[in-house]
């Protein structure tokens, strides 16, 4: 990327300063850079300011301000000829052989397949999207820790990125990966606090590290270095011996109610296979050539690859 000349300047004190380190961005902190002469008055209040606290809400509003010359053909790090066999053209996914309609049904199959095969790692990892209310969109793994009819669930710290971007926002969008199956499943929903007392069961059963782990970390927050994190850690297991810390109250549980899946099966000759679940628009009127019903009111469709 080729930066105009006022904005290289920034470029190079906020790579100076990020050394120093990343500062959380509140709303108050917001400043204009949308001239030439404001970046250059942003540049002067990096450089007094003892507190450097705007450097990554720089960066991306200078992104908005970069000229990009046109990328060469080929990247730097040219990956264009990685590429993997998948499974043989003949496993393709009839729809008459789907083993459920039921989406929830389906994945729980799939799943199952990956955690019985021991070829995946932690089956239940999954990619979790979500979006601030002005849209900018933040994806993290988290696992899964159970799923019903009602949706699926996951742990966190409610005080996180994750969490307040639910807040605003409670459209998410989830991705699982089984690698050695050539599969992905997606779903898109809307997340909800589960109880506090379903957080407070589960907060009980995990092991005396982890809940030590979480009591320590409200996952917002800033620490200077990994010894201050362990000293945390140190202080509080010595506080508690054997016994468990109370359970955080940012710490909980999320449900996934889910409203779309994607079944992604990967072939060899590179014609996947997507199938679609979904709920019916109200008042739509389906195409029947490539819209059928479902089990449980869920609609079926097949998405080019
Ligand atoms: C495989 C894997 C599993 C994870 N599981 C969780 C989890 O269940 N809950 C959680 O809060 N963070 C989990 N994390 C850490 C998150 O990815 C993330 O760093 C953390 O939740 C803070 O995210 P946020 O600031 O975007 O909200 C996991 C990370 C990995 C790589």
């Amino acid at each position: 990327m080729l930066y105009k000349p006022a904005h290289n300047l920034l470029c190079l004190a906020v790579s100076r300063y990020a050394k120093i380190g990343l500062r959380r961005i509140t709303p108050q902190s917001r400043i204009d850079i949308s001239s030439k002469s404001k970046t250059l008055e942003l540049l002067s209040t990096f450089s007094s300011s003892p507190e450097k606290r705007y450097f990554s809400l720089s960066i991306s509003d200078m992104a908005d301000q970069v000229q990009t010359s046109a990328p060469p053909t080929r990247a730097k790090n040219d990956l264009s000829d990685m590429r993997k066999p998948y499974r043989d053209q003949d496993d393709g996914i009839e729809e008459s052989q789907l083993p459920s309609r039921d989406p929830i049904k389906l994945f729980e199959v799939w799943f199952n397949m990956a955690k019985e095969s021991n070829t995946v790692y932690e089956p239940n990892a999954f990619c979790i999207c979500t979006a601030s209310k002005d849209g900018q969109p933040s994806a993290r793994m988290v696992l899964m820790k159970g799923f019903d009819d009602d949706g699926f669930r996951f742990f966190t710290h409610y005080s996180s990125q994750k969490g307040q971007n639910i807040a605003e926002n409670p459209k998410v969008s989830m991705l699982f990966y089984w690698d050695s199956f050539n599969r992905q499943v997606r779903v898109e929903g809307k997340a909800e606090k589960l109880p506090q007392e379903v957080g407070e069961a589960y907060f009980k059963r995990r092991p005396q590290s982890s809940q030590i782990g979480a009591a320590i970390s409200d996952q917002c927050s800033l620490i200077e270095s990994r010894e201050a994190l362990m000293n945390r850690y140190d202080d509080l297991k010595a506080r508690l011996g054997e016994e468990p810390p109370a359970k955080p109250p940012t710490w909980g549980g999320y449900l996934v109610r889910p409203e779309r899946f994607e079944f992604w099966q990967g072939n060899t000759n590179r014609v996947h296979d997507r199938i679609i679940f979904r709920r019916p628009v109200e008042g739509e009127k389906v195409d029947e050539k490539v819209t059928r019903p479902a089990e449980k009111g869920w609609l079926m469709e097949r998405m080019l690859p």
